[in-house]
Formats: structure tokens, C-alpha cells, sequence
């Protein structure tokens, strides 16, 4: 009777722009058929400010508490996470990196000046060994970047035999020299990193050459399978993607996105991570929506090429990116981490899980310190952000079929609102941003996800979603977690840590398949039923 009732309330649910209180959503639970890909919640460590040094890696005879040269605390906190992969060591850093210089003992490896970021020097005591170890304390899958910039087709295939050839090779027994007997597996290699910029200002035409090249080096040795991914564009140069599938599409695995949600008005006006107000919130979460716009746009271009969707596009670097904070090195990328931010993320996450067909890969960037970080460091002190209590929600997705959705949800429009996609040709006809954004999913036991964001900066919404095709009665007990905050620009610091954190959220209801419940104004919801 109550599924009868809400469903006669929707039909009648006037559609004027004034409602924002009621959001009904369908979810066809028998319908599933692509699988959120586990890959989609990768991370992303550059040799990039505090990134590496400092935020993960602080050496074996650091004073700060660590294993083997890793600090403990942010490695217990990663593994929290059931990281499925992470991206290194760049970003535009990958392309002039020589990885040579980051083998053998630590205090002979060569000191080089880290051009892009800072200008500080590298002295190399975070190399492919370091990485490699750290991919196997977070069991995670290690996703290489390799030099196309400035290295050769010949130095990238000598570094893949270095690390994945069991044989007697003397590359292999330089690494068995180095202190590792077993070669590692890897699967993910990016050729080149924003081939169109810092990656080495090339055309489309003569990087599709380059990358038919070097990709032609990226050997298999005893077994390994390298999965090739392409460097992409940025944002909206669909002729790239053209072109590269034009060119090489049957010789890639993937190509890449990189997306960057910016508040301010441009790259030179980023906007604030702190103190900012909900016009600032707005443009930001209104920025990060554009993200479908760019997946869709860019997958219907490898459409043409690839009808089967057998090329991923992957999305390997997204996130919030503002002006850096006062006092800090600009060519550090060091931000704040806010409850906007965390919408921010659970936004994009629902835009890639709902793109399952084609996304099937991704990285925030990036994993501590640096942009839209999970984690901050300051000397021996840690605190986790906003963003990564979110990644700890979204766990529930990873792997799971993605279930259909449709929701009827309004859009929450702020006067001035053109100023924010005024970068991009997007679809206008929309103004605003949805108020609920949402993922649903079904993992391998049957159990149902559902990931809600109410978006709106001071309205709660009522929720129903109304589960199709299949039967659930109960709702899985302590599976309710809420993240919100008093703000929307609320943050934790390293004197208040728990400022913005999920709590046990208990106050749903589950009735003849319709699950309903308030959510807060700005924040986050996860919750599962059986
Ligand atoms: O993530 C920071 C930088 O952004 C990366 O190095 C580069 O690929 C992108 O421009």
C-alpha cells in the first residue's frame, strides 16, 4: 500500500523549480549490467611537494614512527582503504623521469632538480623498489608511468624487463642485485602523460606516432601483460581522443581523461580551499558535474572506433584543484580538504560508476599532501580528510554490479550560475546542479548499495528510492554512515581531527521495497539492504 501511495505521489510531484523537498528514485535491481570496476577508486602519488617525501615515504632512520621507511600512520590509514591501484611516479613528473636514477643503494643514486614542481631537488630515494613495496603493503596493483617526454622507447622497455623478467637477463639480475629476487607484476602503463603539455607540447598526429612506437617496446616477459594506456586530454579537446583512436585505438588498452574541478573563474583564480562561501561551494560542485559531460563526449568519439567498448577511458587524474594555501610553496599544490570537497568526490565517483561501460580505471589526484589529498601530513602528525571518509563510504561499490537508476531530482539553482561553465561549450538547457546525486549497486552476496548526496547548501531532502526487481526486507544493520558538517566549508585540521567524520546513520525505513529516508542539507550518505 505505502509503494502504491509514493508511487501516486510521484506522478502527481509538481516539477517546479521551488520544490526541493522530495527525491524519488527507481532503481531496477534486476537490470544490472555492467560491474563498477574495483580500478575506478585508484590513487594517484606524484614526486610533487609533500607527496611522496614527508606524506608517505620519511626513510628508515626517520624519527617519525614507520615501517621499513614508510610511515606507519598513513600507511595504516591507506590500507583502511582498499586502494585497488596507484598511479606513479607522475603526472608531469613521469616525463623526465629517468628511473635509473632510483635503483641500487640510496646514498649513491644521482640528486636531480624537480622542474615542474618547485624546482627542489629529487635525490632519488623513493624509487621503483620503494613503490613497488609500498604497492604490496596496500596490496594494491601498481599503475607505472612511463618517460615519453625526454626518454626513449629503449629506456622504457629496459625498465619493464628490469622489473617483470625471471630469466637471466642482466637487467634482471641488476634488480636481484638491488634486493629483489621475484619479478613483480605489472599490469597498468601509461605511455606518456599529457603528451599535449607538460608531457612534451606535442600534436595530436605526432604523439599517435610516438605512441604507436614506444607502445611496440612494451614487452610481455614470463607472463607479465601489460595493460597500455594512452595519454588523453584534459577536459574537452575531443579532437585528441579522435585522432588517438583514429591512429593507434587497436593498440591501446585504455586512453586517458584528466579533469580538474576549479570554483574560481580560471586557472589563474582557482578559488579558496578555506573560508570560502556557498557561492564558492556552488561553482565548485557545479564545476565537478561537468565531468559526465566530458566522459560522455569523449566516449562517444571512441564510439566510432570502438563499438564494443573495448578501450577504457581512464580517468587518471580528477579532483579539486584551488589556489594553494598562504605560506606554502605554490609548486607544492598544497590544499585544504572540505565537506565541499568530499561532495566534490562523491559526485565524481557517482559520474564514473554510472559510466561502468566505458570508466573503468581512475585516480584522485592525489593520495597525501598534495590537491585533493585523502590524507594530511604535518611533521609526525597526520589527519585524514573529508574526502577520504568518503573513499571509505564508496568501498560498498567497488566490484559490485552498477544497478540502474532514475531519479526525479530537482536542480538547485544560484543566480550568477553561467560564470562557472563559461570554459566549456556545455549543455546550457541545464541550468543548476541536481540536488541528489546517487550510486546503486549489488555486490556478489546480493547485498544492495546505495550512496546518496544531497547537494542542496541548506535544504534536507526526503528520499525514497524504490527497489525494482528483486526482494529486500531488511536493512543491513550498522550500514547507515552519515558525513556531514556545520558548513560546507568545514575541514579537519591537526588540531581537530574529527571535525567532519561519518556517523552511524539509523534513521531510515524499509517498506515493501521502498527504502526512504531524510537526508541532511551538503552531505553524504551510504546504506545497504538485504
Ligand atoms: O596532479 C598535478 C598535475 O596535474 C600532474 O602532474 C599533471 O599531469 C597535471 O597537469
Amino acid at each position: 500500500m505505502k509503494k502504491l501511495l509514493v508511487l501516486i505521489a510521484v506522478a502527481f510531484l509538481p516539477l517546479s523549480a521551488t520544490v526541493f523537498a522530495q527525491t524519488n528514485i527507481i532503481v531496477n535491481a534486476d537490470q544490472a549490467e555492467y560491474k563498477i570496476n574495483e580500478h575506478i577508486y585508484g590513487q594517484f602519488a606524484e614526486h610533487l611537494g609533500r607527496g611522496i617525501y614527508g606524506g608517505i615515504w620519511v626513510g628508515p632512520d626517520s624519527d617519525i614512527p614507520n615501517k621499513e621507511g614508510y610511515r606507519t600512520d598513513v600507511l595504516e590509514a591507506l590500507q583502511e582503504l582498499d586502494i585497488p591501484n596507484v598511479r606513479w611516479p607522475g603526472g608531469c613528473f613521469a616525463d623526465e623521469y629517468h628511473w635509473r636514477d632510483g635503483i641500487g643503494p640510496r646514498d649513491e643514486r644521482p640528486v636531480r632538480i624537480n622542474t615542474h614542481w618547485g624546482m627542489v631537488e629529487e635525490d632519488n630515494s623513493f624509487g621503483t623498489h620503494e613503490f613497488l613495496r609500498l604497492a604490496e603493503l596496500l596490496d594494491t596493483e601498481p599503475y607505472i608511468s612511463a618517460n615519453v617526454g625526454s626518454g626513449t622507447p629503449s629506456e622504457m622497455k629496459d625498465w619493464i624487463e628490469y622489473m617483470t623478467y625471471d630469466g637471466d637477463s642482466d637487467l634482471a639480475n641488476l634488480r636481484r642485485e638491488n634486493g629483489r629476487e621475484e619479478p613483480w607484476d605489472i599490469k597498468f602503463f601509461g605511455i606518456g602523460n599529457e603528451s599535449w603539455g607538460c608531457g612534451g607540447n606535442m600534436t595530436a598526429d605526432y604523439y599517435a606516432d610516438l605512441y604507436r612506437q614506444f607502445q611496440t617496446f612494451a614487452k610481455n616477459y614470463s607472463g607479465n601483460e601489460i595493460y597500455k594506456i594512452a595519454s588523453g586530454w584534459s577536459d574537452d579537446r575531443y579532437d585528441w581522443t579522435e585522432t588517438l583512436m583514429r591512429e593507434a585505438g587497436w593498440m591501446m588498452d585504455a586512453i586517458s581523461l584528466h579533469y580538474y574541478t576549479i570554483p574560481g573563474p580560471g586557472w589563474g583564480n582557482k578559488g579558496p580551499s578555506t573560508d570560502f562561501d556557498v557561492d564558492m561551494y556552488y561553482k565548485g560542485l557545479k564545476a565537478a558535474f561537468l565531468l559526465d559531460e566530458f566522459i560522455t563526449e569523449h566516449s562517444n568519439r571512441m564510439d566510432k572506433y570502438d563499438p564494443n567498448k573495448r578501450v577504457n577511458l581512464a580517468v587518471d587524474e580528477w579532483g579539486i584543484w584551488t589556489d594553494p594555501l598562504a605560506g606554502t610553496n605554490p609548486g607544492f599544490l598544497e590544499q585544504q580538504n572540505s565537506m565541499r570537497d568530499a561532495l566534490i568526490a562523491s559526485i565524481s565517483l557517482d559520474i564514473m560508476n554510472s559510466h561502468a561501460d566505458r570508466v573503468r580505471l581512475a585516480n584522485i589526484a592525489q593520495m597525501v599532501n598534495v590537491l585533493q589529498a585523502m590524507i594530511l601530513t604535518d611533521d609526525d602528525e597526520m589527519v585524514l580528510t573529508p574526502t577520504y571518509h568518503v573513499f571509505h563510504m564508496y568501498k560498498v561499490h567497488q566490484n559490485s554490479m552498477l544497478l540502474p537508476s532514475h531519479s526525479d531530482t530537482e536542480r538547485f539553482v544560484r543566480e550568477g550560475d553561467e560564470s562557472v561553465v563559461r570554459r566549456f561549450d556545455i549543455r546550457r538547457d541545464e541550468p543548476g546542479i541536481p540536488i541528489i546525486s546517487t550510486t546503486a549497486s549489488e555486490d556478489e552476496e546480493g547485498v544492495l548499495h546505495f550512496t546518496v548526496s544531497n547537494t542542496h547548501p541548506t535544504e534536507s531532502q526526503e528520499v525514497s528510492i524504490d527497489i525494482r526487481g528483486k526482494n529486500v526486507s531488511t536493512i543491513v544493520r550498522n550500514s547507515g554512515r552519515l558525513l556531514t558538517a556545520s558548513s560546507v566549508d568545514a575541514i579537519n585540521t591537526f588540531d581537530n581531527t574529527e571535525n567532519v567524520k561519518p556517523v552511524a546513520f539509523n534513521d531510515a525505513e524499509l517498506e515493501d521495497g521502498i527504502l526512504t529516508f531524510e537526508i541532511p542539507k551538503h552531505s553524504v550518505l551510504v546504506i545497504s539492504v538485504e
